[in-house]
């Protein structure tokens, strides 16, 4: 088939921001024999950006070059014994990935029901929420290399997962299209409530013995009351990451801020709420022109209406500012800048 590539096309409908910014060409990936075109053609030797949809993008100006976007489907499993290995292209959604899982019983993923986005960017910045992380069930992924355009497999010792990072958004950024993920999920469920609030939705909803579905519903509740919905306020979910800090840096804190919210992990560190950080710094619920910090949740930035990806940069670096001269602590973006 021939190479539809798409030219001048805005981008408002491929991000979760809502940002009105145009791509010069837009080329549609609905299966591996794409990519091997577009190789072809010579278009990875020039400026061009992987989407899967868009929620952890922010558009800062027109992109001028290929947005190569990602749409393949399928998935396929195969049982073994109380493990199943399941397979979803990368286009997949990743919410109803989830919900297709649960359907079949396979658990290891309803504690991430509701995130936004695709299967091919889950391994991407190892994405995590209530209690667990990608890299937990991961077992391996196909990937497309763009600079010798062949196909090969990352093992999950190869792709060096940790909080909000893999090797995908740091060694290999920009150099490997993720094409298809297997997990390994256990048809033994092993509920995990230990997180935040589920425990107490649970209670209130006088559920004593949780399936799966249970897990999953409890959690899209809680986000749902806590983080905007992209399709009526544009964003990117936390814009930044949180913190982690050394032993230190955290007592130096704890002294000053006995409130501190924090979490312990490996090697002595000490990982912080970027989001109470944001707050105590006067930021939840303010407006900035067309931008804004969600009143819910201080580390999501929102569009309020038409603000441009500018807008909410400066925002971001404000707040970076601020953070900075209140707590001598620099944070780091999680959405991706382009
Ligand atoms: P995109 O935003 O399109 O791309 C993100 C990055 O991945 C880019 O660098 C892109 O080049 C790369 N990429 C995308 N697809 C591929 C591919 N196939 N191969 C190689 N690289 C690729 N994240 C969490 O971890 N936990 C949360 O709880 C969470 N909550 C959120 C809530 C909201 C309301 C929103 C809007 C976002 C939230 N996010 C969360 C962030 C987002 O959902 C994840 O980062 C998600 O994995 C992004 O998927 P995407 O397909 O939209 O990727
Ligand atoms: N907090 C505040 N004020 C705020 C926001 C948070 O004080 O405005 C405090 C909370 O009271 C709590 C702590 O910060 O003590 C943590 O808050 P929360 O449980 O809401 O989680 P988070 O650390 O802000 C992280 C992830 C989310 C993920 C949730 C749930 C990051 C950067 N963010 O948020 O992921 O859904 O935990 O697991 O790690 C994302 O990556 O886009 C994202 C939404």
């Amino acid at each position: 088939m021939e190479l539809n590539i798409q030219s001048n096309i805005s981008l408002k409908p491929f991000n979760t921001f809502g940002i009105e910014e145009k791509t010069s060409f837009l080329i549609e990936v609905n299966d591996n024999e794409t990519l091997t075109q577009i190789f072809k053609k010579g278009i990875f030797q020039e400026n061009f950006f992987v989407l899967g949809a868009g929620s952890n993008v922010l558009f800062t100006k027109p992109f001028e070059g290929y947005i190569i976007r990602m749409n393949s489907k399928g998935i396929q499993s195969k049982i073994e014994s109380d493990h199943v290995y399941v397979t979803a292209k990368a286009g997949e959604i990743w919410n109803d990935f989830v919900w297709h899982c649960i359907k079949n019983n396979y658990a290891g993923i309803e504690n991430m029901a509701l995130i936004p986005g695709t299967v091919g960017a889950s391994p991407v910045q190892n994405i995590g929420a209530y209690g667990t992380e990608l890299m937990y069930v991961f077992y391996e992924c196909e990937a497309f290399d763009t600079q010798t355009g062949e196909f090969t497999t990352f093992k999950k010792q190869d792709c060096d997962f940790s909080y909000r990072d893999s090797i995908f958004k740091s060694k290999y950024k920009g150099r490997f299209i993720i094409t298809q993920v297997t997990y390994k999920l256990s048809r033994i469920p092993h509920i995990n409530s230990s997180y935040g609030a589920i425990e107490a939705e649970l209670t209130k909803e006088n559920i004593s013995q949780p399936t799966i579905a249970d897990i999953a519903n409890v959690v899209s509740r809680i986000r749902v009351e806590k983080l905007p919905d992209p399709s009526t306020v544009g964003n990117a979910g936390s814009f930044f990451k949180n913190p982690i800090v050394s032993e230190k840096t955290f007592k130096r804190l704890q002294a000053q801020y006995p409130t501190i919210p924090h979490y312990p992990m490996p090697k002595n560190q000490t990982k912080l709420a970027a989001g109470w950080l944001i707050e105590q710094c006067g930021w939840k619920g303010k407006e900035y022109g067309q931008a804004g910090v969600w009143k819910n949740q201080a580390l999501v930035l929102i569009n309020r209406q038409n603000a441009t990806g500018q807008e909410i940069y400066r925002l971001s670096e404000q707040i970076i500012c601020d953070v900075k001269q209140k707590f001598d602590i620099i944070l780091e973006r999680e959405v991706n800048l382009l």
